[in-house]
């Protein structure tokens, strides 16, 4: 989106750019985004923020559904954090769709998109990294060394921006959501952070973005991942020990043909700290690899 559908309304209100998306407005200076956060903050009203990274599906729809529930204005952050792509992981073929996802945003009743550039977000001269220890460092932190820095680091900074009163993470990235619930106790950052259930197709494949990545015939055997996970889920809540259901989760997986199994492993449910037997709230989580795709997917272990 360029400065195409500037109206003078909006144009006038801040001085500077803003695109107008029928009914969304479309910020990407900090200065036009405090004007307006200051506006809608005088009529006494709160604030959820929904960070994306755009390419949105109704993974995200459900975030931003949950939002305007809690709240009375809701912001969506679209911006592609270079800080957390890896030298491996390809940052310029994420996908870009701006003006789609401004009109699905429209039709879900979102007034302010924030979609700063990336020299708004890091300006010559930047020098902070946020490293949540210990929560960060296993699973896909260890697959993706960095990541969750780049992760923490800047949704810091998108709750400085936008001090929203709530912010909604999906639990479909549930190391990415206790990271952040890490970061906010720690930094003591006052904002709600709510975690929302995973949005899943009808057989149960969570919903990603990456899903459009997979051919007709590995989206058919996809489904293996979240079966997998349900079923050693149900086996060590009854009572199986959690190296026979992990080992089982393994070899289902493998069957159905993914080729590279990243991780499967029971953790605390808070810490992700890793258990060999449920004496807690614990949660299930993998990651691993069909075709060209890696898939993730968790869920509740509760004794
Ligand atoms: P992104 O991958 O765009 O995801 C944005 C939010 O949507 C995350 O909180 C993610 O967990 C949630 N989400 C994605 N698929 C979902 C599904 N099927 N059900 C429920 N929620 C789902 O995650 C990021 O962006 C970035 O790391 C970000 C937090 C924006 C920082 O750059």
């Amino acid at each position: 989106m360029t400065g195409q559908g500037v109206t003078a309304k909006n144009a006038m209100f801040t001085g500077t750019l803003i695109g107008a998306s029928g009914g969304v407005q479309i910020i990407r200076d900090l200065t036009s985004l405090h004007a307006t956060l200051d506006r809608l903050r005088s009529g006494g009203g709160s604030v959820a923020m929904v960070p994306t990274m755009g390419a949105l599906h109704d993974g995200h729809l459900t975030l931003v559904r949950e939002a305007k529930r809690r709240a009375d204005h809701v912001v969506v952050s679209i911006f592609v954090n270079p800080t957390q792509f890896g030298p491996n992981e390809d940052l310029s073929a994420y996908p870009r769709q701006e003006e789609a996802d401004a009109k699905l945003l429209r039709a879900a009743g979102v007034a302010i998109l924030w979609a700063p550039t990336v020299a708004e977000m890091y300006p010559a001269g930047f020098a902070t990294s946020i490293h949540v220890a210990g929560v960060s460092e296993g699973l896909c932190g260890a697959a993706r060394p960095g990541h969750f820095d780049g992760v923490a680091t800047v949704v810091a900074k998108l709750f400085g921006q936008v001090r929203p009163d709530f912010a909604l993470f999906g639990e479909k990235d549930y190391q990415q959501l206790a990271v952040i619930r890490r970061l906010v106790i720690d930094l003591n950052l006052r904002v709600d952070i709510v975690g929302v259930a995973t949005a899943r197709a009808a057989d149960g494949l969570a919903l990603s973005s990456r899903n459009a990545y997979l051919s007709a015939e590995e989206r058919t055997a996809a489904v293996a991942l979240p079966r997998a996970l349900e079923t050693a889920a149900r086996a060590i809540e009854s009572g199986e020990s959690v190296a026979a259901a992990l080992a089982g989760a393994r070899a289902a997986l493998t069957a159905a043909g993914f080729s590279r199994i990243d991780y499967v492993a029971l953790c605390d449910a808070q810490s992700l700290a890793p258990l060999d037997s449920l004496d807690r709230p614990a949660r299930l989580l993998a990651a691993a690899i069909l075709g060209k795709t890696r898939l993730i997917d968790n869920i509740a272990v509760n004794s």
